[in-house]
């Protein structure tokens, strides 16, 4: 199955997860990037602030992947502003979606929401994973990870 990882990452947490996670199940990856990226300090702000959206430089071309893999940091108990962005634009009828986010100490239910607006999209959730980041236990829990998916996708053909 065609699969593409799309992710946003500021401060490398979420990239090292899509990339392990591309290995185990042979994907492309697609970095967002934002149009304006500030600092950590304004993404603080700016989220506290209840800043749920950011435009971004690109969106990617999912045409061609069955499967698409979603990553996300948690900010202010949510995802990125990006990731809102991104699903709001993205074309997702028909697709398969793995979810991922990175976090620091509470990931809150903002998920939710984009499952939500996913779902209304066409779009069929297969799993979904969180990654803490703090004990360096990320490898051994992607490897898991990819296996269930590809369980999945075997399921799934
Ligand atoms: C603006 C901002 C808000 C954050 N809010 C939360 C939060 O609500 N809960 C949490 O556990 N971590 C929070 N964090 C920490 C990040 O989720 C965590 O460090 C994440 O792994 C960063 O991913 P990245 O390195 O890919 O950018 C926040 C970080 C930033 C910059």
């Amino acid at each position: 199955m065609e699969t593409l990882i799309v992710y946003y990452s500021k401060t490398g947490n979420t990239e090292k997860i899509a990339k392990l996670l591309a290995k185990e199940l042979k994907a492309e990856l697609f970095r967002i990037e934002e149009k304006k990226a500030g600092g950590l300090i304004s993404a603080y702000f700016f989220g506290a602030l209840g800043k749920k959206e950011s435009e971004i430089k690109q969106l990617p071309d999912l045409s061609k992947y069955a499967l698409i893999c979603i990553g996300t940091p948690i900010w202010y108990w949510g995802p990125a502003p990006t990731i809102n962005t991104f699903i709001k634009q993205g074309t997702f009828e028909g697709k398969k979606i793995v979810l991922f986010t990175t976090y620091m100490n509470v990931v809150g239910n903002g998920i939710e929401k984009i499952k939500t607006a996913l779902k209304e999209k066409g779009a069929e959730i297969i799993a979904e994973e969180k990654f803490r980041f703090r004990f360096g236990s990320e490898e051994r829990k992607v490897k898991i990870f990819g296996k269930i998916i590809n369980e999945k996708i075997r399921e799934k053909k």
